[in-house]
């Protein structure tokens, strides 16, 4: 028996770094300057992306996170990365508490149950992108003949990943496959929000929280707030689990926040470790 949830373990994580190791390093490169990104001369964060082109750099680091789009060339696929924000800011941003409504545009939503109610900042962060990065992406796809999409994030440009993700996958053609990758993820919205995500996105969505990272945990459940499902957590010593259902007590919702470590949120995630400040030229 014990035997048999070693050779699991293993294999699942094997699968977990093809999958996930390549979305890390793309969120990496997030964190460098648009210049350096738009260049590709951002040292070992942007050497690591391989064959790709940038389509777009924007964001500001300051009120909108910075982030790329770029072009992989032989996966012939668009990739959308945004890059979070420091530590301090991403607790004070969840400090403030206002749950919005439904306040998903219903042309980029349609199908937004109207009891879903998302974080208010993180809506507004990524109302600020969504326009480029749909008419981007769409764009790409066509003069690139690229015929796959994948999106990353960290913290808050996480957020942004899903609320990405989402839009996407209702106005790109159905026969598009468009993944979402994010890591640190905080909580964004209510129980209907956490549903309506899962409905959407699926199994083409992973949030990935590190060990004893506190970000996944705020807002706290008791306000409300909820996961959607797909998470992988790393636990010490780094075994990686994946975890069925919403608030999988396996994973995150397990820690408690008396023992966490706010250094745990940059990671590392599959050895990229995801910098919450430019260290790379
Ligand atoms: C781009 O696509 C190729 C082929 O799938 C893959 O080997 C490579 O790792 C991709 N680059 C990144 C940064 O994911
Ligand atoms: C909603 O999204 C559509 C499609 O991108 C856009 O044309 C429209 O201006 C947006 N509406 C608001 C209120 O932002
Ligand atoms: C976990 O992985 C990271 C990145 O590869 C490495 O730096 C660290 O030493 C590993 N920790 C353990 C306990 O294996």
């Amino acid at each position: 028996m014990i035997l048999l949830v070693c050779i699991l373990t293993s294999l699942a994580v094997l699968s977990v770094h093809a999958h996930l190791l390549k979305p890390a390093c793309y969120v990496r490169a997030a964190y460098c300057s648009s210049s350096s990104v738009q260049s590709l001369t951002c040292r070992e964060p942007c050497t690591s992306l391989g064959d790709v082109e940038i389509l777009l750099t924007g964001g500001d680091d300051v009120e909108t996170p910075r982030f790329y789009i770029a072009h992989n060339r032989s996966a012939n696929s668009i990739v959308v990365s945004h890059q979070g924000t420091n530590s301090h800011n991403i607790l004070s941003i969840l400090n403030d508490l206002e749950l919005l409504r439904n306040p998903l545009n219903s042309t980029l939503f349609p199908k937004a149950p109207t009891e879903a109610s998302l974080h208010a900042g993180f809506y507004e962060t990524f109302d600020r992108t969504a326009q480029s990065v749909l008419s981007t992406v769409s764009a790409g796809l066509k003069s690139k003949g690229a015929d796959n999409v994948l999106i990353v994030g960290h913290s808050l440009g996480a957020a942004i990943a899903v609320l990405d993700g989402m839009m996407l996958k209702t106005m790109l053609p159905a026969n598009v496959p468009v993944q979402t990758r994010v890591f640190g993820l905080p909580r964004m919205g209510n129980s209907e929000w956490a549903s309506f995500v899962d409905d959407t996105i699926s199994d083409a969505f992973t949030f990935v929280t590190n060990n004893q990272d506190p970000v996944p945990q705020v807002p706290p459940t008791i306000l409300g707030f909820k996961h959607p499902s797909h998470e992988v957590h790393i636990q010490s010593g780094n075994v990686t689990v994946s975890c069925n259902g919403q608030e999988n007590t396996h994973c995150s919702a397990g820690n408690s926040l008396l023992d966490s470590l706010i250094a745990d949120h940059r990671g590392p995630y599959f050895k990229a470790a995801i910098s919450l400040v430019c260290d790379c030229g």
